[in-house]
């Protein structure tokens, strides 16, 4: 009796399962809640924190991929080098991560990290910048900006501007502040303001450089481009924060920016606004950067068991000194 009453006190403590004759069981009645849902864990391999722009995407993703709506974000900063990117990557494997998302700094040199990726049986998906490669198969989806449209939509805010200012018969000189160089935002928008260029023989291509998409070195490139060329009349720079270095080396030398030197940017964060609205950038080609939300559309179709497109532009506007003041206050970052 003293030994049965013992094992009920076990099971009772312990709470185990009582046996049936038939083998069947029941379970300990114990409060029932439902079971907490699974976390869905992203790597988020980033470029690092270059620009403003830069600042504005690490932010989309922070404020989508949170507990409140179902995600485990696990953030790496590769300070603009490809190398920690693809240490990040492999870490990103060994925790057994659910997607892996890769802004890539630069486009090619990424199939063997890629392969372990799908080796391992974890979905990628490139945001932003692309990556050129041999198998399509070791990326699930793309989202990101057309760069090469936005490349000739620069040059298409400059035909129309020296239209309507009856510029037409001046030669115009121009050097061009390139972001980082093998990153597919520099490829596509040099590429789009080079052709462009070079389908009006008024416009001279005097020299082009690399600024690595920040303000620092954008200020020191152009200031050795105007130590070096004493007329230049139109500056392109594929970033905002490039376009504000150069402002400044403009202005170091007596120069009025916007109007001695008509500047071109890319991307149309706020303080570019800000800027047009000074009159000292002329004209901005917008490069937006609120990729979290996509990449959580795309997750979840993933998660849904659904197809998702390959390949996902955004739609992005041009703006200049006529509209930024009414368009500022509809801007997100
Ligand atoms: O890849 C997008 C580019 O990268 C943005 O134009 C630039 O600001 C950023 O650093």
């Amino acid at each position: 009796m003293k030994k049965v009453m013992v094992l009920l006190l076990v099971l009772m403590v312990t709470g185990a399962s009582f046996i049936f004759a038939n083998g069947a069981t029941e379970a300990p009645a114990t409060a029932t809640s439902a079971p907490a849902k699974k976390l869905i864990v992203v790597g988020y391999a980033q470029v690092g924190a270059e620009s403003d722009w830069r600042t504005a995407n690490t932010e989309s993703f922070k404020s989508t991929f949170v507990e409140a709506n179902g995600y485990k974000l696990i953030f790496d900063d590769a300070q603009q080098k490809q190398e920690n990117q693809i240490k990040a990557i492999r870490n990103f494997i060994q925790q057994d991560v659910d997607y892996i998302v890769v802004a890539p700094v630069v486009e090619t040199g990424w199939e063997t990290v890629l392969g372990e990726a799908k080796a391992a049986g974890i979905p990628v998906i490139l945001s932003d910048r692309q990556m050129k490669l041999s198998d399509d198969s070791l990326y699930t989806a793309w989202v990101g900006g057309n760069f090469l449209k936005e490349g000739q939509d620069g040059v298409k805010w400059l035909n129309d501007y020296v239209a309507k200012n009856g510029l037409a018969n001046k030669d115009l000189n121009m050097v061009l502040l390139q972001g980082t160089i093998g990153s597919s935002a520099q490829v596509g928008r040099t590429q789009g303001i080079t052709e462009g260029i070079a389908k009006n023989p008024k416009y001279h291509l005097l020299a082009k450089q690399t600024g690595e998409f920040t303000q620092a070195k954008g200020q020191e490139v152009m200031e050795s481009f105007l130590k070096a060329y004493p007329k230049i009349d139109v500056v392109f720079a594929e970033n905002d924060n490039m376009a504000f270095g150069a402002i400044d080396a403009i202005k170091a030398v007596g120069k009025v920016p916007g109007k001695d030197i008509i500047i071109i940017s890319f991307d149309a964060v706020h303080e570019a606004f800000n800027k047009m609205i000074a009159g000292e950038l002329n004209a901005d080609v917008e490069c937006n950067p609120l990729h979290g939300p996509r990449v959580a559309e795309i997750i979840q179709k993933l998660e849904a068991g659904q197809k998702v497109d390959k390949i996902m532009y955004v739609t992005e506007g041009s703006f200049d000194t006529t509209n930024a003041k009414e368009i500022l206050p509809t801007r997100k970052y």
